[in-house]
């Protein structure tokens, strides 16, 4: 059923409000902004939880973020968010309920899904995972010769990767250094090879996780996985049940494999791919720090649910992230957002977060499945500083686009760092510091021209500046605060896909691919004809089995 326009997006007063005061707003400068308001600093930061949010170096004023808040109201966001937390089935293209959060709920939290509690069940998977991870950290779990098992290895893709392996990369300090952690998604054989190769079959364990247990990645690399055990160890079918466990929602699927469904870790459709590193999709996480740690990141994700549920909108920090995003991609013809952490440790969170935001609001029709009229998710992109100021940040800096950023760092260097490499924790922030500050207010010609600079070179030296950055500051990174900070982007993302009124929970975009290398996969191997295959295709495929001697 379609919408009168009126009602849709664009259509609204609130969006033609914003529309006009992007049109006054023109080219307004921070560094006027902040001249005229001393307390501008003060004034433009939130708190939530552990997280310190500092919005000052926006585009924006008091007006603006009155309009975007206002824009926030016509839609409902709040509304939506109450569905959300409801277990209400707001993924309503799938029927499905989205219930995240349910998975970080405390004991006696009540969320029903058709009628029942799911809070229960998500607590007894966790005491399930807790067991197993005790298990397998002080050796009591041991392979089928009894050896301990001293390497885990993740195979899964999309959200049944990225978000346990980066959880694992940013909590690396609190891991049993002791146990070797891999993490194997791509369908490209030398992923597993490499992450193999020098490892002994008898104490490995491998984790196959697929919310579907039907992905092709998957079930191809833990076949291959099989393969490698049972060959290396010299033994039968039987050692499977000590090497392999399953992260599922689909326990027909994994008896199929031939796991045994005793070994196999629950959760439900309404958990999203990329909404589920906090559910049985977390266990090798959970095995590398413990279970306590893993509750501790837990109660993390839970703080911030609760923020996000009750914190009036001016002091709501996914509410102002999303609008800002909004206020961007909608009225700036932003393409592109940047999140670059200064902490080594985050180095896979931007990919994370990639799929975090751009699989869920990458969509162009509505929510009633008409085309929209109006730009959704952003490009979603970075790295971890200091690396990217020495290759892309001149484009931030100088080049022609808009790109606003996040810089994400932390006030102390983790503990385990030794004296030195610690020492080195002021220079980075300062470099993180400098960026927002270079970034916000650049160098006028004026200033470049006081220094000396030849008058030829001054066009070359001068910074516009002028470009928005949120900078996040957190007291650490422990598994408290990196919880937060996944919450705090999957409810950013949930607000401008409300916004946007799409629906930010199913991921059809990634199915045309999937079924077309099915079709495609046998004019590669056998030289079959494929129907219909465009002539483009089809030369490629000509040269590719000429290539291969075929
Ligand atoms: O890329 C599509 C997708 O369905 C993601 O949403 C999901 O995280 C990934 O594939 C893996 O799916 P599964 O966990 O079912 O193997």
């Amino acid at each position: 059923m379609s919408m009168p326009e009126t009602t849709r997006l664009h259509g609204l007063p609130e969006w033609a409000a914003l529309a006009k005061h992007r049109e006054e707003f023109g080219d307004t400068h921070l560094r006027r902004l902040f001249a005229d308001d001393p307390g501008r600093a003060e004034r433009y930061s939130v708190t939530c939880g552990d997280l310190y949010l500092d919005y000052s170096k926006h585009l924006v004023t008091d007006e603006t973020l009155a309009l975007l808040r206002a824009l926030a109201r016509a839609r409902d966001v709040a509304g939506l968010r109450d569905s959300m937390f409801r277990g209400e089935k707001i993924n309503v293209t799938e029927r499905r309920a989205v219930l995240h959060v349910a998975l970080r709920a405390s004991y006696d939290a009540v969320i029903e899904v058709d009628g029942e509690n799911v809070v229960p069940k998500v607590h007894a998977v966790l005491d399930k995972m807790a067991r197993f991870a005790d298990a397998v950290r002080s050796g009591a779990w041991t392979g089928a010769t009894g050896r301990r098992i001293r390497n885990v290895v993740n195979i899964g893709i999309g959200g049944s990767d990225l978000g346990p392996a980066m959880a694992y990369e940013a909590l690396r300090p609190y891991t049993a250094r002791e146990l070797t952690f891999r993490f194997v998604s791509n369908v490209d054989g030398a992923d597993l090879h490499e992450a193999v190769r020098d490892l002994d079959p008898a104490e490995t364990l491998f984790i196959v996780a697929s919310k579907t247990f039907t992905t092709i990645e998957t079930v191809t690399n833990a076949t291959s996985a099989r393969s490698w055990l049972l060959a290396g160890l010299g033994a039968g079918e039987t050692a499977v049940a000590k090497h392999f466990v399953a992260l599922s929602t689909n326990a027909a699927e994994v008896a199929k494999f031939g796991i045994d469904t005793e070994n196999m870790f629950e959760f439900w459709d309404w958990v999203g791919g990329r909404y589920s590193y906090d559910s049985a999709i977390g266990l090798s996480l959970m095995i590398a720090i413990g279970p306590e740690r893993f509750r501790e990141m837990l109660a993390g994700f839970r703080l911030v649910d609760d923020h996000f549920r009750t914190a009036p909108p001016e002091a709501n920090a996914p509410l102002l992230l999303g609008l800002l995003g909004i206020w961007y991609d909608n009225f700036f013809d932003a393409q592109s957002h940047a999140v670059l952490p200064y902490s080594h440790y985050l180095s896979k969170f931007t990919a994370y977060l990639q799929q975090l935001d751009m699989e869920s609001n990458g969509k162009s029709v509505d929510r009633q499945g008409e085309p929209v009229e109006w730009q959704t998710g952003p490009i979603v992109w970075g790295t971890p500083g200091t690396n990217g100021q020495h290759a892309y940040y001149q484009l931030l800096h100088q080049g022609t686009k808009l790109v606003p950023a996040d810089l994400i760092g932390f006030a102390r260097p983790n503990a385990e760092l030794a004296p030195e490499p610690a020492a080195q924790h002021d220079l980075l922030m300062a470099n993180l510091f400098a960026q927002g500050q270079a970034l916000a207010f650049g160098k006028t010609a004026e200033e470049v021209r006081a220094e000396g600079v030849p008058a030829e070179q001054v066009p070359h030296r001068t910074f516009h500046g002028n470009r928005p950055t949120t900078t996040i500051l957190a007291p650490e990174l422990n598994p408290s605060v990196l919880g937060q900070l996944v919450a705090l982007y999957e409810h950013k993302v949930f607000v401008q896909g409300a916004i946007w009124d799409i629906d930010s929970f199913d991921q059809w975009g990634v199915e045309l691919g999937k079924v077309l290398a099915k079709r495609v996969e046998p004019a590669l191997t056998e030289g079959a004809e494929v129907p219909g295959l465009d002539s483009s295709t089809t030369a490629l495929v000509a040269r590719y089995r000429s290539l291969r001697g075929r």
